[in-house]
């Protein structure tokens, strides 16, 4: 299968097939399973910029409706993280007179409550309408659209151009990237910024992360091919910081061409993916047959573990389930319930494999003997959590084992 890449047109061959798969947080109620969308969940890299990609194209509106359930303020670590990024920002690039920051995708508004604490002049863009709703009752002034060249133009229109834009967990997930660089360039001011942090590319390769891809992860980043698609459309990579978040992300700092100076870490961690062998098909293709092991090592485990009459629950419902669960082919026989702590997951079902989501009280009265940690990137904070829990953790990243 050969596609041609979303930001520079060259061509993109398939290395990653995990099947058939539904969204990743489109978790339907029960009665609601009829016309459940499925597409083909293929990755592959360009062969000219090296930008990892999903091989379908989703309309993103079948994503990010009304009801989006994610909500960014989802663990007290997050919620550290982000009001250490805006605080960060408030130190660094929103220091003078009259600043202006653009959020895009706020969520919740985890990160710019801090902003509007501060009393700093801002927006979020944000197009999913309840988690927009949090975050104006947060008093965050949002802007219900998505972000691309349109919408940029006419936030300079109405606001000004911006010293800031900013986004968590979202850039990766918009496949109209071009769109939202040159966004960037229109709204950004001479010496504004454009950061965002993503999921990394070498965290998922080297911890057989493949549960990260998922529908609304058109892309997983990583430093050169951000350079690549930065220099396309007159925007330098000028910072790249790597972080521990979701599993091992990196934050990169985009500037507008010659308006700052690289810092040495970009030099080096291009230097690091070259020898790590990022920018190469047949790394992806070790990471399919990884995840092929991963697959039949679950799979086989909790057959196992069901013929021997023990109980097995999952921990966490990320979107992360969605892959792993229709991948593995794992459904209710053989994991009967997963818990969730978000409410708007609760009482649902996971796409495609329609195990359902219950409440973490639930897990707590039933111990079962296992429990699957699927949500594994807040691992200490959920085993911290459920330090009563007197049955064994089944962990599948890097590779399965029984804790
Ligand atoms: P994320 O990996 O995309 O942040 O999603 C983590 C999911 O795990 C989210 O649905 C919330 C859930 N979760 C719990 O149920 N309990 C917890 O203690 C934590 C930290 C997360």
């Amino acid at each position: 299968m050969e596609t041609s890449c979303r930001i520079c047109s060259g061509p993109v061959k398939g290395s990653v097939d995990l099947g058939v798969q539904p969204r990743g947080n489109a978790f339907p109620k029960p009665g609601e399973l009829a016309g459940e969308f499925f597409y083909p969940l293929i990755v592959g890299m360009c062969d000219s910029c090296a930008m990892v990609q999903l091989m379908a194209d989703i309309p993103q509106e079948v994503r990010y409706h009304d009801q989006y359930p994610y909500r960014a303020s989802n663990s007290t670590v997050h919620s550290a993280h982000f009001a250490g990024v805006a605080h960060r920002l408030l130190r660094t690039e929103l220091t003078g007179r009259d600043r202006f920051i653009v959020e895009i995708g706020c969520n919740d508004g985890v990160m710019l409550a801090s902003i509007a604490e501060a009393g700093v002049r801002h927006l979020g863009v944000e197009p999913s309408q309840e988690v927009a709703e949090l975050a104006r009752s947060r008093g965050i002034e949002v802007l219900p659209r998505f972000f691309d060249e349109e919408t940029a133009a006419d936030i300079r229109a109405g606001h000004g151009p911006a010293d800031v834009i900013f986004g968590a967990n979202v850039i990766a997930h918009i496949s109209h990237l071009d769109s939202v660089l040159k966004g960037a360039v229109t709204l950004l001011g001479p010496d504004g910024v454009f950061v965002f942090e993503e999921p990394y590319l070498g965290a998922v390769v080297e911890q057989t992360a493949f549960d990260l891809f998922y529908d609304e992860h058109s892309f997983v980043f990583s430093v050169s091919s951000i350079r690549a698609a930065a220099r396309l459309f007159g925007l330098d990579l000028v910072d790249a910081e790597p972080l521990a978040i979701h599993g091992g992300s990196m934050r990169y700092t985009l500037a507008k061409r010659g308006a700052r100076r690289p810092t040495p870490a970009v030099a080096e961690l291009l230097a690091a993916e070259r020898a790590r062998g990022l920018d190469r098909h047949a790394t992806l293709e070790e990471l399919n047959r990884r995840a092929e092991r991963v697959r039949d090592d679950l799979t086989s485990l909790l057959r196992s573990l069901r013929a021997d009459g023990k109980r097995v629950a999952g921990y966490g419902a990320p979107a992360k389930i969605t892959t792993v669960t229709n991948y593995c082919g794992i459904g209710a026989d053989l994991i009967p319930y997963v818990c969730d702590s978000t409410p708007s997951k609760q009482n649902r079902v996971v796409a495609g494999s329609h195990i359902p989501v219950v409440p973490p009280s639930v897990f707590r009265q039933d111990r079962p003997d296992y429990a699957v940690l699927f949500a594994w990137n807040h691992a200490e904070e959920i085993m911290e959590k459920e330090s009563d829990f007197t049955g064994r953790w089944i962990v599948y990243i890097p590779q399965v084992r029984v804790l």
